[in-house]
């Protein structure tokens, strides 16, 4: 191989996506800075639970990973790239034996091999779990990857930094980005010969969601804000099971369905008895009348909306926004198959969690629960380019590239992988993959690259630049307060752009934003010092909140139709003549404009949702037909610019 001069590439992250891209890019040789708001291992991908999806087929059930393929796209409602998805279909058993190399603690059979559970929005057992605490063991495992990197001196942490922009040259190109110190306030701008947005979603817009609280988008509203496409924001998961907290929601993991847990509420919703008290006749499993055949293991955008459906009409128990997901029948000691000690073996993690924040033992009485924001489909637009037969060029630059040159995405930040919706246990799997081919673009792009002139006097200007605004904002001595504003954007976009959307409240909810917006610039801060200031970089993100909602609800309101995660109640149906296309968000400080880009449907020819049911009927069987009486005729959405 000829020699290639080290560079230096910058990855703002350090959750799976980031530190995979940046082991990758270690072992290659080249510098890389981590930059990361948390220390890596508390990055937000420590949170999740479930496990990973790769289709090994250890069981003999005909899985593969053409099928595993054919479920993303399916239950993304075809409103995914269909080349990338297939490779992140195909890679998927051989990261699972990647990590299962670097000593993931996976759970496995009595034989030994790798242990796989189902999922939601598939038949197979696909999903290969470290308990319930899969993310934290595959974070840990990278984590100690890029160590060896660290001490070596090849990697370089700034952690409890926080992004605050890119820097591009003359021609474009992104050749630096600033970040600041969030203990010394310092700003810094750092060079680099392309860098990488490995961010995670930005649950902390909706208010309490199942993402953690660093999880505002903000670094991602920065990138859109000076340029980056932003595709499909408006596909926003909501995951069925969670329990509501203080600060946040903890998340009660899908495996949990997956391992025989069920849904369920009283037939009389008042009914006062104890929940293992009341008869089997009495209860309402109405995802399992819903659809026999997948039952509780629906994709999880049809099992939060239709436990929405329940309890808007007051049939949640005790008529409150909550039902019982249950697995006490798993227990030997009411006729299941396991122990107490089998259950733990694979939900340990999650009913820990339950117990602490509930003080509940889940094998003993059902737990409580109602879906929660959880993951953002859309995110960073990114590219990839094929063979001209087809077949993945792994050694394409353009590959997880945004359309600003030298800037690529990688994980929840971007928009490539999920659709309409992400199915469970995809999400680890797509940070991993996505990954990987991003240090194969960035490998590509940098072999040839020509230094950058006046890279230096543009770096300086940019910090200055973000320093400027830093300053700004410590002085900012308006009358409201950042903290209530939060709370009045969690409301608007939970209640107007949540899980039942309508025109009539889009159109409302985007007025209040544009209020939100010019009442931000007029915060009374509490704090004007430079030490841990945690006034100015929660207003700050609190301002890209706004403009990154101004996206989502700009998109729900173009998008006419209903669509994965997008139930839009006024236009129930999907738009089979303007469906197979991306909804593209371009910033301008005047509100976002939109374009729509087709969608590459090469492999599976796109047809009518596979599964039984349909938001329609979920209405219909749980809320009556009544239900949709009031919601209004759909106002037209604004005209968006298709192109030729
Ligand atoms: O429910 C879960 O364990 C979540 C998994 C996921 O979002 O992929």
């Amino acid at each position: 191989m000829a020699f290639q001069a080290q560079r230096t590439i910058v990855v703002v992250g350090g959750g799976l996506a980031g530190l995979m891209t940046a082991m990758k890019l270690a072992e290659a040789g080249h510098k890389v800075k981590i930059i990361s708001l948390v220390p890596v291992k508390r990055s937000h991908s420590v949170c999740a639970q479930g496990g990973i999806n790769g289709a090994v087929n250890l069981r003999g059930e005909g899985d593969s990973p053409y099928l595993h393929f054919e479920d993303t796209i399916t239950g993304g409602d075809f409103l995914n790239h269909q080349p990338p998805v297939l490779r992140m279909a195909e890679r998927a058993p051989a990261i699972i034996f990647l990590l299962d190399r670097m000593g993931v603690p996976f759970n496995r059979t009595s034989e030994g091999l790798l242990a796989f559970r189902r999922f939601g929005g598939t038949l197979k057992h696909r999903t290969a779990y470290a308990g319930a605490t899969t993310g934290q063991q595959l974070l840990y495992a990278l984590d100690e990857q890029v160590r060896r990197h660290e001490s070596s001196g090849i990697v370089e942490k700034y952690e409890g930094w926080e992004f605050l922009g890119i820097v591009k040259d003359n021609d474009g190109r992104c050749v630096g980005v600033v970040a600041q110190n969030l203990h010394t306030m310092e700003i810094e701008a750092i060079a680099c010969d392309a860098a990488v947005m490995a961010t995670g979603g930005c649950g902390l817009i909706f208010g309490k969601s199942t993402n953690s609280i660093i999880n505002s988008g903000a670094a991602v509203s920065i990138c859109y804000q000076q340029g980056v496409q932003y595709g499909n924001p408006e596909m926003v998961q909501i995951h069925p099971t969670a329990i509501p907290g203080e600060d946040k929601c903890r998340l009660i993991s899908e495996s949990v369905r997956g391992e025989g847990g069920r849904l369920w509420t009283p037939r009389n919703p008042n009914d006062s008895r104890k929940p293992l008290d009341i008869p089997e006749s009495d209860r309402w499993y109405f995802c399992e009348e819903l659809d026999p055949v997948y039952g509780n293991l629906l994709s999880r955008d049809l099992v939060s909306f239709a436990i929405y459906c329940v309890c808007r009409i007051g049939k949640g128990v005790q008529q409150k926004e909550q039902v019982y997901l249950d697995i006490t029948q798993m227990h030997q000691s009411r006729g299941g198959p396991y122990t107490r000690d089998q259950i733990n073996d694979k939900l340990e993690g999650v009913l820990e969690i339950y117990e602490k924040f509930m003080r509940e033992d889940p094998i003993e009485t059902p737990m409580r629960i109602y879906p929660a924001v959880h993951y953002t489909m859309g995110g960073l637009w990114v590219d990839y380019n094929l063979n001209p037969d087809g077949s993945w060029n792994q050694d394409e630059p353009r590959n997880q590239m945004t359309n600003i040159p030298g800037l690529y995405a990688a994980g929840e930040c971007e928009f490539q992988y999920h659709g309409a919706n992400r199915l469970g246990a995809n999400a680890l799997l797509a940070c991993l993959v996505a990954g990987e081919i991003t240090s194969q673009g960035v490998l590509s792009y940098i072999r040839e690259l020509k230094p950058s002139e006046a890279t230096e006097a543009l770096l300086a200007d940019a910090k200055a630049l973000r320093q400027s605004e830093y300053d700004g904002l410590k002085k900012s001595n308006g009358t409201e307060n950042p903290y209530r504003l939060h709370a009045e954007l969690a409301d608007t976009m939970w209640n107007k752009c949540g899980i039942w959307r309508t025109q009539k409240d889009l159109l409302a909810a985007k007025e209040e934003l544009n209020q939100l917006a010019q009442r931000a610039r007029q915060c009374a801060l509490i704090d004007d010092s430079d030490w841990t200031n945690q006034a100015v970089p929660f207003t700050r993100a609190l301002i890209n909140m706004i403009e990154q909602s101004k996206a989502i609800v700009g998109g729900a309101i173009v998008r006419d139709e209903s669509r994965g995660a997008h139930f839009k109640m006024d236009t129930p149906n999907r738009d089979d003549q303007n469906w197979l296309r991306t909804t593209l968000a371009h910033w301008s400080a005047e509100g976002p404009s939109f374009t729509y880009e087709a969608i590459d449907t090469r492999f599976i020819a796109p047809r009518a949702r596979k599964y039984r049911i349909n938001q329609n009927k979920i209405v219909l069987e749980i809320m009556g037909p009544e239900a949709l009486e009031g919601v209004g005729a759909a106002e037209k959405p604004a005209p968006a610019t298709v192109p030729a």
